[in-house]
């Protein structure tokens, strides 16, 4: 027999789970299915964030740091450490500890706000009475054997991503690895190859780096980290090959990989050689992290009429509405950046529209972060989307190396670059390579959400010695007025 819900929540990740919870203090009877097991076979809620994603790698990340400050930082600081060894499964131990208790946190969420939890496969049901407001959509949940139905006014879908395959390397997370296999290696690999210099790539690169990995990294595009702002990653690019040690090739084409001896074998030319040379790279295991593609695998759109995309993604509006009534979608699933907290946003936007509440969840200053060593984030305009739209624009940039709280910690790479409008002053973009920006990109943010101009920032008094000094500092010299450079 069907359960009713106001509210029936497709996926658990950061924009599911959210919603829910939203959803249930808004008052609306709420279900949220996730069919995501951990490795003990565990129905483990949290999504890719909290499973395989955001959470473990973070974790991970930290431990490695550690290391490499034990192994190359100490010393200038005066302390010797001796004998210094990294336990790799005590490092993935506590990983999978902060991810369980992460996991078990959401479950305990859900008790305490009363939202229903349901595993299994969720797929949407024809009902052939799907318009207007009083139709209730019916959803199938299947859990190996095991099928239930519920019906729901409202459904928000998270289904999130899973990565992008390519042909020629088929992930067996044995060898060849996605984030899920990179995240759970038991020793770090003499020699290890990346697909794809994005995100992921450099993160999972930096840190098996850390650890004593020889790390080449094969990307596709002639520059990577294409999204964020170019001074940005030729700064990042810089920093990473000559101090960090990682090898980053861009512009390769692969044309093939052999698995069959003890080690992989990448082939690929470089696509700036006219002569199309093969060149060969041999690693111990390859990651391939080439992007991340929705997931509507098993969720019945074709059921319900769901319009998805050309490139697979449901199609929604500004409030994260489908084409279908009471239907929204939220997250990876749809347009936009993938990220978490996008995701968790637009999930408390579509629960209290569903509550109906005037909401908006603005794409324009959802800030990025990539933790790798130096940080860098940024929100808003890149300088080449601004040259692009034909914007006027002034810059004021300052560096790590002019501050006294990073030249302290030993971090002085980097800089902050702030973009404002040549005749508004208003900020279109804040840029930051350097120590902790994943901290200090809120200020960022916090003023663009606000429409502050530079001189905003400009007068607004910044603790010393402190990193937020070099965003003060940026804006100052949007007008030429920095001090201490
Ligand atoms: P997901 O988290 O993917 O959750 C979707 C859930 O829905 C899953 O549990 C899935 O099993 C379930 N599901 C799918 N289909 C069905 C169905 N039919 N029935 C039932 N359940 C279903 N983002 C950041 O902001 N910061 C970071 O530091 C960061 N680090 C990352 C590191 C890695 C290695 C990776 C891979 C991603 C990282 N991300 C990060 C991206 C972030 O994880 C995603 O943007 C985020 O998880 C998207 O949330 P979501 O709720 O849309 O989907
Ligand atoms: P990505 O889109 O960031 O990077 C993929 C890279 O692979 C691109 O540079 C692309 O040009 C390259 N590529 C594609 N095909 C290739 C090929 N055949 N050969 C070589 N290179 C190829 O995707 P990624 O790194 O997989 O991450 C997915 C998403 O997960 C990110 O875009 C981000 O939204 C999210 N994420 C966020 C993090 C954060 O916020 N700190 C951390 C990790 C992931």
């Amino acid at each position: 027999m069907s359960q009713f819900f106001d509210v029936a929540v497709i996926g658990a990740g950061p924009g599911g789970y959210v919603a829910a919870i939203r959803c249930a203090q808004l008052g609306l009877n709420t279900v949220c299915i996730d069919e995501w097991k951990n490795p003990q076979g565990k129905p483990s809620l949290g999504g890719t964030c909290l499973n395989v994603g955001c959470i473990p790698s973070k974790a991970l990340l930290e431990s490695s740091e550690n290391f490499e400050r034990a192994a190359h930082k100490f010393a200038a600081h005066g302390i010797t450490v001796e004998g210094l060894s990294m336990n790799v499964p005590t490092m993935i131990s506590r990983k999978d500890k902060i991810v369980s208790n992460f996991t078990g946190g959401v479950a305990m969420l859900f008790r305490k706000n009363k939202v229903t939890s349901m595993h299994g496969r969720a797929t949407l049901l024809a009902n052939g009475k799907n318009e207007g407001e009083s139709a209730l959509w019916r959803i199938q949940i299947k859990d190996g054997d095991k099928v239930d139905t519920v019906q729901a006014k409202h459904v928000i879908i998270a289904t999130g991503s899973t990565p992008r395959t390519v042909p020629f390397a088929p992930v067996d997370n044995e060898r060849i690895l996605d984030n899920t296999g990179a995240l759970a290696l038991t020793e770090a690999p003499k020699r290890l190859g990346v697909i794809g210099g994005g995100v992921i790539g450099l993160e999972m690169g930096s840190l098996w780096r850390r650890l004593g990995s020889e790390v080449t990294i094969l990307e596709a595009l002639p520059q990577f980290l294409m999204a964020s702002d170019e001074q940005l990653s030729k700064e990042a690019r810089k920093i990473f090959t000559r101090e960090s040690g990682l090898v980053i090739k861009t512009g390769v084409k692969i044309s093939g990989i052999n698995t069959t001896g003890e080690s992989i074998t990448v082939e690929y030319v470089d696509t700036a050689d006219s002569q199309e040379n093969v060149q060969k790279l041999e690693v111990d295991k390859l990651i391939v992290a080439v992007g991340r593609v929705p997931n509507t695998a098993g969720l019945g759109a074709e059921n319900v009429g769901l319009i998805l995309d050309g490139r697979g993604y449901i199609e929604v509006d500004a409030n994260c509405r489908t084409n279908l009534p009471s239907v929204y979608a939220v997250g990876d699933v749809v347009r936009g950046p993938m990220l978490a907290h996008k995701a968790s946003e637009e999930g408390v936007a579509a629960a209290e529209t569903i509550a109906g509440q005037a909401v908006h969840a603005s794409l324009d200053t959802v800030p990025w972060v990539i933790y790798t060593s130096p940080e860098i984030a940024w929100v808003g305009k890149t300088e080449q989307e601004l040259k692009a739209a034909g914007v006027q624009y002034k810059a004021g940039q300052f560096p790590f190396m002019a501050n006294g709280r990073a030249r302290a910690l030993g971090e002085t790479g980097g800089f902050v670059k702030v973009l404002a409008d040549t005749n508004t002053d208003r900020i279109l973009g804040i840029h930051m390579i350097g120590p902790y920006v994943s901290e200090m990109i809120a200020e960022a943010v916090v003023a663009m959400e606000f429409a502050a101009s530079s001189e905003d920032i400009a007068r607004i008094v910044h603790a010393h010695p402190s990193l937020s000094e070099v965003l003060h500092e940026a804006a100052l010299g949007v007008e030429k007025r920095a001090i201490h450079i």
